[in-house]
């Protein structure tokens, strides 16, 4: 059995952890909104058509905040469209994803759905095929009281009370040559600005995303934050990042040690957004909204899911409906690790998708709504990653990796509630073949009163959860967990992913 040890000292804080760290996205795509959270038909159905076993579901997830509407769908969306009597609302082509969107489902029964599920809009303007106008149009919309046409207009809808949106994201992954209206650093910079100071005016206090890359991978990485920053710095709040992991092959190694590159992702844009800041000589900082992060496996929806006849474009198709291993969880869990060990950069995260889109929820039309094996480590991670994150010193063996280089075998993050008195440690093992013996020492922490663990794992790292089988995968009791003098010490199965709380 591999050893490693792991120091915990409350004194030295990371930063707090902001609760939008927990957020997620519902993009128009798949069955993401038609047949996943709204299915009028459904047994389970609320008035409004939407299904309350989802929303039971997402409640248990702990989403704080969902982005909305897109994706790559947001660059070709109308959003009035949207709005108003369902009967006289436009059948659209959806050119993102090959689909034909109803527009059943628009801002305002979204924002309905929201107080179900107890979670607050992000929501995202149009800055592919549209611009400044319809941005202002669609924030007097949601925000003004009423007295003008778009406000009024609202209220005559039946939304008497403002949606109140804070956070809004100015397009979606402008850099990506597949999205509409692509453009280069420079065009979308100034776009972005310009856009950005018109909303203000309507109210200063927004808090505003401009677009990072779609990924570290992209060509332009890094310079575009540069330029985009350098046109925005002054009239954002937060730039954003967006990263999904899949193995190539089998090399499980290197995809269990997805984390590293998250980490060095987030200090390439933190590096480079504090760069324009010195040039700037400013005294504001931007942090990232880390808004679309997932394992993905894209490489099979680029074989096998892509739409190609436009006269036969369907509503609501399957699209990218991953079904998530046990070692898919385990990167997963991974993830969420990264994002809290950065805490105090990264304040706004959005996992996507939420339901049926490589999702933590599935559903079947007429039928259940089921887990994922990712549902455990974000719904834990939600409840327990409470107060500050820690900084920690780890210990562990290293193995080597295709794509990153010597990884330590284990990774860990901790937070602590200091008006709970609560410590809690999430921990990955990405041995594919060995357990680990943890000990962590919590000298400083005092007198430790109990302990308790949970741990995914499974003999089968690919086992997952499915129609058929809604119920394989969950976590367990970890039974290892021991409290010694000033030491707790925890077995770690191998490709496995535990939270430990103690108080
Ligand atoms: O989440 C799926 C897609 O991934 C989003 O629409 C897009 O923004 C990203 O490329």
């Amino acid at each position: 059995m591999i050893s490693a040890h792991l120091t915990i000292d409350p004194h030295f804080t990371i930063g707090p952890i902001n609760r939008r760290l927990f957020g997620s996205f519902v993009e128009h795509l798949g069955r993401c909104v038609y047949d996943g959270i709204y299915e009028p038909g459904h047994e389970s159905a609320d008035e409004e058509g939407f299904r309350t076993d989802v929303i039971d579901l997402v409640r248990e997830l702990g989403v704080s905040t969902i982005r909305y509407p897109g994706g790559n769908f947001v660059s070709g969306y109308r959003w009035e469209d949207g709005v108003g009597p369902r009967e006289s609302r436009p059948r659209r082509l959806d050119l993102a994803w090959h689909s034909t969107e109803t527009n059943e489902i628009g801002l305002d029964e979204f924002t309905r759905w929201l107080t179900k599920v107890d979670s607050e809009l992000m929501y995202a303007v149009n800055l592919g095929t549209r611009g400044i106008l319809e941005a202002l149009d669609v924030l007097e919309y949601a925000n003004l009281r009423s007295g003008t046409q778009w406000s009024d207009g609202r209220v005559a809808n039946g939304h008497p009370e403002p949606h109140g949106i804070r956070m809004w994201c100015l397009g979606n992954e402008m850099d990506g040559p597949w999205q509409l209206g692509h453009s280069t650093a420079e065009e979308y910079g100034q776009l972005a600005a310009k856009t950005a100071r018109a909303m203000r005016q309507i109210d200063p206090d927004l808090e505003l995303v401009v677009c990072g890359s779609s990924s570290a991978q992209m060509p332009t990485f890094g310079d575009w934050e540069r330029v985009v920053l350098s046109h925005t710095y002054d009239d954002v709040d937060y730039i954003s990042c967006h990263a999904y992991y899949e193995p190539l092959g089998d090399d499980y190694g290197s995809f269990l040690a997805s984390g590293v590159n998250m980490d060095r992702f987030i200090d390439a844009v933190v590096a480079t957004a504090d760069h324009v800041k010195a040039v700037r000589r400013s005294e504001k900082t931007i942090d990232i909204s880390f808004d679309e992060w997932n394992v993905w496996y894209q490489s099979r929806f680029n074989e096998v899911d892509k739409i190609t006849h436009p006269t036969h474009w369907p509503v609501a198709p399957r699209l990218l409906e991953d079904s998530y291993s046990v070692l898919d969880a385990v990167v997963f869990g991974s993830l969420l690790i990264s994002l809290i060990r950065h805490a105090d950069r990264v304040t706004a995260a959005s996992l996507a998708q939420l339901v049926n889109v490589i999702a933590p929820i599935m559903t079947e039309p007429g039928g259940p709504a089921w887990r994922q094996t990712t549902f455990y480590p974000f719904s834990l991670t939600s409840r327990l990653a409470r107060g500050v994150a820690l900084e920690l010193k780890l210990d562990s063996p290293t193995y080597p990796t295709e794509l990153y280089g010597d990884v330590p075998i284990v990774d860990a993050v901790a937070t602590r509630d200091e008006e709970g008195g609560a410590t809690t440690v999430f921990i990955v093992n990405r041995s594919l073949a060995e357990e680990v013996s943890l000990e962590i020492d919590v000298l400083s922490l005092g007198q430790i009163a109990s302990a308790t663990a949970q741990t995914l794992s499974d003999d089968d790292i690919h086992a997952a959860n499915t129609l058929e089988d809604p119920e394989r995968v969950a976590p367990r009791v970890n039974s290892s967990a021991r409290i010694g003098e000033g030491v707790i010490t925890v077995t770690l199965p191998p490709v496995s992913w535990t939270v430990l709380t103690f108080d």
